[in-house]
């Protein structure tokens, strides 16, 4: 993620080299306004009805990596020119004392113009739950005259409930009916972005590239760029790629070789969690004894995966399972 990691200012960026002056597509074209986001209409309805009254309540904004929560938690703020400062909650905001102190200079002090202020707690389901969230429920109200509040997450559940009760609750969850739609949004956007960096490409493999990692549209924009280093994207370079995901997993399994298995999770761990579950399920299937056996175990990962902290450690571990336990045919 960008700025995550102070990554932004370094050369390399998820294995594409950024040349000097070069941009990452995904901070380059990230939408300013609510607007150019690609978003359900019940979304961009309730947005727009903050603009228009310009006003900000405190926010909680879930959903799923990549579908635009802390880009629309700015592009909120900057349309109704709030001072606002993002506080990352998986970073400083982990420290409660670094966090008050923060938070306290910034709300408080006065500010000239009479703007709103917001404080954007990103990643806020990082933040500790039994010290840090409930100290920020008194945030909310000590400071509720001139400060309003918006969190980003994951997994809204992670988050205490008289935090929830404080906020509005929006969920960036993209019912099945709106897939299609806004599915031929983002290819809009991404031929848009091809035409402006100069790639050729070719339409179905763009429109699989992005149905592989929907509706993570930063995966997405990430494999774009790093795939265009060619100049191209065309059919070639998709089917390599998965192909060799496919492959890599099950040779690792069958081998029981652990580095190469531990190699295919740090390559696919920024899938969505829920999704990968669901392509290990499909690759695996066809190949084991037990088939039984393999669903409880995916299944009771999956389900996993949306209370862990770390990720990877959880892919992991499920995978060690497998290949421990599991007879392949
Ligand atoms: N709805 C969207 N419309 C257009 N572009 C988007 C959208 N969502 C994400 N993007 C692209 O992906 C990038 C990352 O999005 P953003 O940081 O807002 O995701 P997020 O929902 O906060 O993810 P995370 O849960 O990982 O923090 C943006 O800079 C933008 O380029
Ligand atoms: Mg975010």
């Amino acid at each position: 993620m960008a700025g995550k990691n102070g990554q932004k200012s370094k050369l390399y960026y998820e294995g594409v080299i950024m040349e000097p002056g070069q941009f990452l597509w995904v901070e380059k074209y990230r939408p300013r306004t609510v607007e150019d986001c690609v978003l359900p209409e019940s979304v961009k309805k309730q947005f727009a009805t903050f603009i228009k009254k310009g006003e900000v309540p405190n926010l909680l904004l879930s959903g799923t990596a990549g579908t635009g929560k802390t880009t629309l938690a700015r592009a909120l703020c900057e349309s109704l020119g709030c001072d606002y400062i993002v506080i990352n909650g998986s970073d400083e905001g982990r420290q409660i004392d670094t966090l008050r102190t923060k938070i306290r200079q910034f709300a408080s002090a006065v500010s000239f113009e009479g703007k709103t202020k917001v404080v954007i707690l990103d990643e806020a389901d990082y933040m500790n739950r039994d010290s840090v969230q409930p100290a920020l429920r008194g945030f909310i109200e000590t400071f509720s005259e001139n400060c309003r509040f918006i969190f980003t997450c994951n997994y809204a559940n992670r988050l205490i409930d008289p935090l929830h009760s404080r906020t509005t609750v929006i969920d960036f969850k993209i019912a099945p009916s709106d897939r299609p739609v806004l599915a031929s949004k983002f290819m809009e956007r991404m031929k848009y972005i091809l035409n402006t960096e100069g790639v050729q490409y070719n339409e179905k493999v763009l429109a699989e590239l992005l149905m592989k990692h929907f509706p993570d549209y930063r995966r997405v924009l990430n494999e774009l760029q790093r795939y265009s280093v060619s100049g191209v994207i065309d059919e070639g370079i998709l089917s390599n790629f998965q192909e060799i995901n496919a492959k890599q997993l099950l040779e690792s399994l069958r081998e029981k070789d652990w580095k190469k298995m531990r190699q295919w999770v740090a390559n696919n761990v920024d899938t969505d969690p829920q999704g990968i579950f669901r392509q290990i399920y499909d690759i695996l299937l066809p190949e084991v004894k037990s088939v039984p056996q393999v669903v409880l175990l995916i299944a009771d990962y999956q389900y996993k995966a949306a209370f862990v902290a770390d990720q990877e450690i959880n892919l992991t571990a499920c995978l060690t399972e497998i290949m421990a336990n599991v007879e392949f045919k």
